[in-house]
């Protein structure tokens, strides 16, 4: 991680506002409607909210918040000023010590370092329910480019990788999609009684 835990995206938190449009709503809608009824999700990388958690607020989910970029954490307080939100690197964070039915992060993971993605992917898991399911995006093949807006390199593993890196966290794929934009879509599901792996800081409430 570098001192800047956003990777450039606080320095054009403004410019992402502007610029973000409504692609992937349906992708996350129709994610939502496998979770339970009034379902504990968290945003990871949760940018300014929409699309992402506007959907799941109006899917009625219990709408959690992380992202490292305070312009960010702040454009997201003002959209959902009762939920709970964090501007904290997702890499560190303890994902409010508490377990979830769903976690997102779209457009995140494929921002970090091939280690960081993995000490993410091992929280997340950390913190499912067993059934919990957790929604990210990357492209589907193992690539790197420079982010146009932050000119930052991203790295996607690629689908073979992130599939080992899920199951290594008790995680299994079970669905990929894509939505309007071409962004590529990984729906995992945490196993009943999947291993958590021991490096993890946060535990889940309910035990397997
Ligand atoms: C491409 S934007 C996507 C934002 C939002 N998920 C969306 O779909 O509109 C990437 C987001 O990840 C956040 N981010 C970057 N690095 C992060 C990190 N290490 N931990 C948490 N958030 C991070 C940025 O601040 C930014 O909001």
């Amino acid at each position: 991680m570098t001192d800047d835990a956003s990777n450039g995206w606080e320095a054009v938190a403004r410019a992402f506002i502007a610029a973000r449009s409504g692609v992937g709503a349906d992708v996350v809608r129709n994610w939502s409607r496998s979770l339970p009824t009034g379902a504990a999700v968290l945003d990871l990388g949760c940018g300014a909210g929409v699309p992402v958690s506007r959907v799941l607020a109006e899917q009625g989910c219990q709408l959690h918040g992380i992202d490292a970029s305070p312009t960010l954490v702040e454009a997201w307080r003002h959209r959902f000023p009762q939920a709970p939100v964090a501007c904290e690197a997702a890499e560190a964070s303890a994902f409010f010590d508490r377990a979830f039915d769903g976690i997102v992060a779209i457009g995140l993971l494929f921002l970090l370092e091939p280690a960081a993605q993995r000490a993410v992917i091992a929280r997340v898991a950390a913190a499912l329910v067993p059934r919990g399911r957790f929604l990210f995006t990357a492209p589907e093949q193992a690539v790197r480019w420079n982010d146009l807006l932050t000119g930052r390199a991203s790295v996607s593993l690629g689908r073979d990788a992130y599939r080992r890196l899920l199951a290594e966290a008790g995680l299994q794929l079970e669905r990929e999609s894509i939505d309007g934009g071409g962004n590529h879509y990984f729906d995992a599901v945490r196993r009943r009684g999947g291993a958590v792996p021991s490096h993890a800081s946060v535990r889940p409430l309910e035990s397997d």
